[in-house]
Order: structure tokens, then sequence, then C-alpha cells
């Protein structure tokens, strides 16, 4: 356990969701911790009334703190620090009206995240769900030569939109299954950052060079539907579609659809739109494998997440300024 700084000592924390255990342990021992011991996913009103009073709210991507809240926890709350990279559930803009810090957890979590990437890129493009459910079901004859054929990655070309920290990461073990990497970012990456990738300047002509697609962009009001129908239509046919970043950056029609005319071979989706009410439709694909948004959980990454959270805040209330901290 680290030495705990008797400045944040009296501060209330209100922490809307349970932590891994040490993370948990840390937190009631730096602040007066209330805590939703259930676990429920909580309302913005519902969080409104159990954290008034406190200076600190320790949330998540599940919880929606929108500007309504924030004027009603203001001006006693100081600082929210969510358990995610993402901070499309934030409303910045007024946070920073109201001086409320926000912290979140970047880098930390690159690596788990390429993982879950390499995980639903591989089950996708190798059938993994009905292979699973073959052996589970019992309905394994044994071994034929046309069984399950999938798509290999070695020579493909894996187009990643959204070049940033898990970006770079799941180009790092794409290139080791031997894949050609192609990007679309904003802005075409500096040499050592790109490391031979190849920049693509719209999402449209990254699709048309894409024998594999990668979402991986962060997660933002702008970027709600970006992968469209049309965008679709640009990859060639049999395709591969992953998403490990916010599911409404994927228009659900869309990529259903294309699932179904086999325009899309298969997709691997960690994330969805409305979480956890996903698209029903989505469950009837065979070729479509499918996570609960699992990116980040390993034990290792959720207690990195939570001590550069309990960190970032130390070093707030030191005046420091953390390489955390959004606003
Ligand atoms: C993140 O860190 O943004 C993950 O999606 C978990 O919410």
């Amino acid at each position: 356990m680290r030495s705990v700084s008797h400045t944040t000592q009296l501060e209330i924390a209100y922490v809307c969701r349970r932590m891994p255990p040490d993370v948990e342990a840390a937190m009631q021992a730096r602040f007066t911790v209330n805590l939703n011991e259930s676990d429920a996913l909580l309302s913005s009103t519902a969080i409104a009334d159990h954290a008034r009073g406190a200076t600190v709210l320790f949330v998540t991507a599940t919880e929606r703190i929108d500007g309504e809240l924030l004027r009603q926890l203001s001006p006693t709350l100081k600082t929210v620090a969510t358990l995610s990279v993402g901070h499309d559930h934030i409303d910045l803009a007024t946070a920073r009206e109201l001086g409320i810090e926000v912290l979140h957890t970047p880098d930390v979590l690159s690596d788990a995240c390429a993982e879950v990437a390499l995980m639903l890129l591989l089950n996708a493009a190798r059938r993994g769900f009905e292979a699973d459910v073959m052996v589970r079901s019992a309905q394994w004859r044994g071994w034929a030569p046309t069984q399950l054929l999938g798509k290999g990655l070695v020579g493909k070309r894996l187009g990643i939109f959204g070049m940033g920290r898990i970006g770079r990461a799941i180009a790092t073990r794409a290139r080791a299954f031997g894949m050609q990497i192609h990007y679309h970012n904003r802005s075409a990456l500096t040499p050592d950052l790109a490391e031979g990738a190849t920049f693509h300047p719209s999402l449209e002509n990254l699709c048309q060079h894409s024998d594999m697609l990668m979402v991986a962009a962060p997660g933002s009001p702008q970027l709600k539907g970006a992968l469209d129908a049309a965008h679709l239509r640009a990859l060639p046919r049999g395709a591969v579609v992953v998403n490990i970043s916010r599911g409404d950056i994927v228009n659900d029609d869309a990529l259903i659809d294309a699932l179904k005319t086999g325009h899309v071979f298969a997709a691997g989706l960690d994330v969805f739109a409305n979480e956890p009410d996903i698209d029903p439709r989505y469950r009837e694909l065979d070729n479509v494998f499918l996570s609960p948004h699992i990116g980040s959980a390993t034990e290792e990454t959720r207690n990195a997440m939570g001590w550069l959270l309990i960190d970032g805040l130390a070093a707030l209330r030191r005046g420091e300024r953390p390489a955390n901290l959004i606003t």
C-alpha cells in the first residue's frame, strides 16, 4: 500500500461503481468514501442525489455525466475521475465552465485493449463463435477439408480507423501476424509513430484499402454513425470489421445488412450502441463474435487505471497538473 497524503483525508468521494478491491481500499484510505455498494447502474438523477456534498466523483463510462448533473453538484464538486480512457459520457464543456477538473485513464489500458482487438479480429476471421458452438453442442462430426473455412491474416491489409495509442498498440500486434497497416486519423502521424503504416486522408479511402477494418477512434458526438452504409460498401467484398471503441460509431442497420449479404464476411464487436441493450439482431448472426465491453478488463489494467486516478487526484491537490487531466 502506498503512503497516504493527509491533505486529502477529509474530502468526500462518491464512487459510482464497485472497483477492484485494492483500488477501493486505496480510495477508502484517502477519502471519506460513499460507495454504490450494489454496483447497479445509476441515472444522472440518482447520482445527483447520492453524490451531494462530494468533492470527488469517481465514475466510469456507464454513467452519463451531463451538464445538468455537474451544475447540481457544483460548486462543491471539484473533480470527476473516470475509470476509462473515453470521456464521451462527460459534458466537458460544462465541466470547464464550472471549473471542475476531469481525470481519465489513458495509456495504461492500451495493451489490454489491443489484446481484445486481436481476439475479436482472429475470432471473426477464423469463425470462433461457430467453431465453439460446433464443439460445445456435440454437432462436430470430425475434421473435414471444407469445414469452417475462414480468412487468414497474413498479407492482409488492416485498416485502423483511429491510430492513437490503442490503434498503434493494435498495429504492433497485427504486424506480428504478417498484416500490412493502413490508417485514417485527422492528420498523418510522424514517421516514428507510423512505423511504415500508410495514411489515408478519409475514412472512405481507408475502407477502399482495407481487407480488415478496425474501429479504434475515440468516441465523440461528432463520430456518431461515422461508419455508415457507404463506407461499408467501399470495403472489398468479404472484409472483416472489428469495433473496440464505441458502439455508436457504427451504423448498426448498415453493418447488419452487410453481414447478412456477406459483403462483410464477419464482425467482432466489443462495444455497442445503447449498452447493454444491444441491437438484438446481432445475437441472431453466426458471423459475429461478441464480447461485453471487456477491452480493459484485466486485473493489472483495472488496478493501474484506479491508481492513475488516485495519483492524479493527489497531484491535483498538491497544485500540480497530472498528465491524465482533461479539463
Ligand atoms: C474506456 O476506457 O473508455 C473503455 O471503453 C471502458 O469504458
